[in-house]
């Protein structure tokens, strides 16, 4: 069998969200499959590979031809143990020993952040290039991933408003987004950890050379605006950048692996029954280099 790719859905979005076929990424690839995955996702931004039985060993090594890996932070465990290890990022809703967190466990209220639009690692000075989702136990129903083309909402915006993202530097962090919730109590440990950085806007795709924008719900200020009437701009963006017609929803089946490219997407999480257990594994490739150091 030889690897393809295919849009998801050719009629309506032909350039994002591709699926792959013909290939177990749990073992060895050759540089050529590599390759093909990469040139995969630059033109389709997500790829879904079906039932690909990974533990974390065999996510890590796959995740690996890509690019240097981040570590997981953004850790609230407070004395918690981690159950996985820190190249992994823990995206479930249990506990060390997988009981399924309590509803009002402070770990459960800070992961519901993923639930609001964001692009992964968008807090950190080095945002991440590629998440890879890997769906080792999901719910009966709901807990759905939904993404959103940050290319064509680029492309779709009328030049005024082009214009007037083309420089502008947002600051992103965590503190920012679970505000949004109501989250705010941090200690002063964690306000020092999610101190804001800064990230161009618009952004170009060093392979495609396509520009996006780059929003995410850690967005919480741009330099030299008035705090509202930047946050009224970044919410105005951030409608017009998730309109259905830029949305891609992926409905999981166990053992699916989903791959993004947060340099020209931005995702979330939508609601599932906390009774039942969803269990996901992310590994993330980092980008090579901040924002500000790219030109727009
Ligand atoms: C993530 C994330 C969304 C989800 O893994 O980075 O935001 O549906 N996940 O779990
Ligand atoms: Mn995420």
């Amino acid at each position: 069998m030889t690897l393809s790719i295919r849009a998801i859905d050719p009629v309506s979005r032909p350039f994002f969200a591709g699926e792959v076929s013909g290939i177990d990424v749990t073992q060895p690839l050759s540089p050529s499959d590599v390759a093909a995955i990469s040139a995969g996702m630059d033109r389709y931004g997500v790829l879904v590979f079906r039932d690909q039985r990974f533990t974390d060993e065999t996510q890590l090594a796959f995740s690996r031809n890509f690019g240097a890996l981040e570590q997981a932070t953004g850790d609230i465990a407070q004395g918690h143990e981690r159950r996985l290890s820190m190249d992994v990022n823990d995206i479930s809703n249990l506990d060390k020993n997988n009981q399924v967190l309590a509803r009002d466990d402070r770990r459960r209220l800070f992961g519901l952040g993923n639930r609001l639009w964001h692009s992964d690692s968008s807090f950190k000075a080095v945002p991440a290039k590629y998440s890879l989702l890997s769906a080792r136990r999901i719910p009966s129903a709901g807990g759905n991933t939904e993404f959103a083309d940050m290319r064509a909402a680029y492309d779709a915006l009328d030049e005024d408003t082009k214009a007037l993202c083309e420089n502008v530097i947002c600051e992103h962090s965590q503190l920012f987004s679970r505000a949004v919730l109501g989250f705010t109590e941090f200690t002063d440990d964690e306000r020092r950890k999610f101190a804001p950085v800064q990230q161009r806007l618009v952004r170009r795709h060093p392979v495609t050379g396509r520009k996006s924008l780059f929003l995410a719900s850690h967005a919480g200020a741009i330099l030299g605006w008035p705090v509202p009437e930047a946050r009224a701009f970044l919410r105005d963006l951030t409608e017009h950048a998730t309109q259905r017609p830029f949305v891609y929803a992926h409905v999981w089946t166990q053992s699916d692996l989903v791959m993004w490219d947060n340099r020209v997407t931005m995702h979330r999480a939508r609601p599932f029954d906390n009774s039942e257990v969803r269990d996901m594994h992310r590994t993330t490739v980092a980008c090579e280099q901040s924002t500000m150091e790219q030109a727009a």
